[in-house]
């Protein structure tokens, strides 16, 4: 496990004309989320590799891909071969899951599975112990500034536990309606890393906001751990 909270500011609420400089309010932060939505798998479309080299290219910062994309099978050689870091794929979209997050990896890139709302922390009995990172969806993908679904402490807490039975410590991410409200209670349920979109860029000063999420879901982190 990880001593300290991951926080991974979502640029899907960055000012898509200024993105070097909001690159730059985010140069603390330990991952940097770029939202791939295709238009199919979400309604709303978004970034696609271009964007993620841009971004290689302007920060140090780790980037952590979300591909919300109905054929991730197909296209994460793009996102590899743009700079990604980790690639995390839905479990709703991928044909072959086990196959694709295997790949990912043998490219030297940490992998992810990724769970909407509605789909059961259950169903990754079998691939729990391929997996870098679990990507738990707090509200369903498509926009950033939702609310987050109350019913995801029980999966994160349920996502512990099949991972204690495994004996496997992946990353537990949290992606939806994350902010310095909610983040204690998050970690203290047993995630490690938090995506936050509009808390961190609607804040009046983004750096010392990621600051703040980290201390608090570290502290909730520190107190799961008893
Ligand atoms: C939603 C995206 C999120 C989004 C989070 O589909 O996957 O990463 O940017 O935004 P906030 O933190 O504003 O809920
Ligand atoms: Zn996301």
């Amino acid at each position: 496990m990880h001593d300290s909270v991951l926080v991974s500011p979502s640029i899907l609420s960055a000012d898509m004309a200024h993105l070097a400089d909001d690159l730059d309010k985010i140069a603390g932060a330990d991952y940097i989320h770029i939202d791939v939505m295709d238009g199919h798998f979400t309604k709303n479309l978004t970034f696609g590799a271009g964007i993620v080299g841009a971004c290689k290219r302007s920060t140090d910062v780790p980037l952590d891909v979300h591909m919300m994309v109905t054929n991730p099978d197909d296209t994460v050689d793009w996102y590899i071969d743009a700079g990604a870091d980790l690639i995390t794929i839905h479990f709703e979209a991928s044909t072959h899951l086990h196959g694709t997050l295997k790949h990912i990896q043998s490219r030297g890139v940490k992998a992810g599975v990724v769970l909407n709302p509605a789909t059961p922390v259950s169903l990754l009995e079998n691939i729990i112990e391929d997996v870098d990172a679990v990507l738990l969806m707090s509200v369903n993908p498509g926009f950033g500034g939702q609310s987050f679904i109350e019913g995801t402490f029980a999966k994160i807490r349920e996502l512990r536990a099949l991972c204690e039975r495994h004996g496997v410590s992946p990353l537990i991410e949290v992606d939806g309606g994350v902010s310095r409200k909610n983040v204690e209670a998050v970690c203290a349920a047993g995630a490690n890393m938090v995506v936050a979109g509009s808390a961190v860029f609607g804040a009046d000063d983004p750096a010392s906001e990621i600051d703040v999420i980290r201390e608090l879901g570290t502290r909730g982190l520190a107190s799961a751990r008893g």
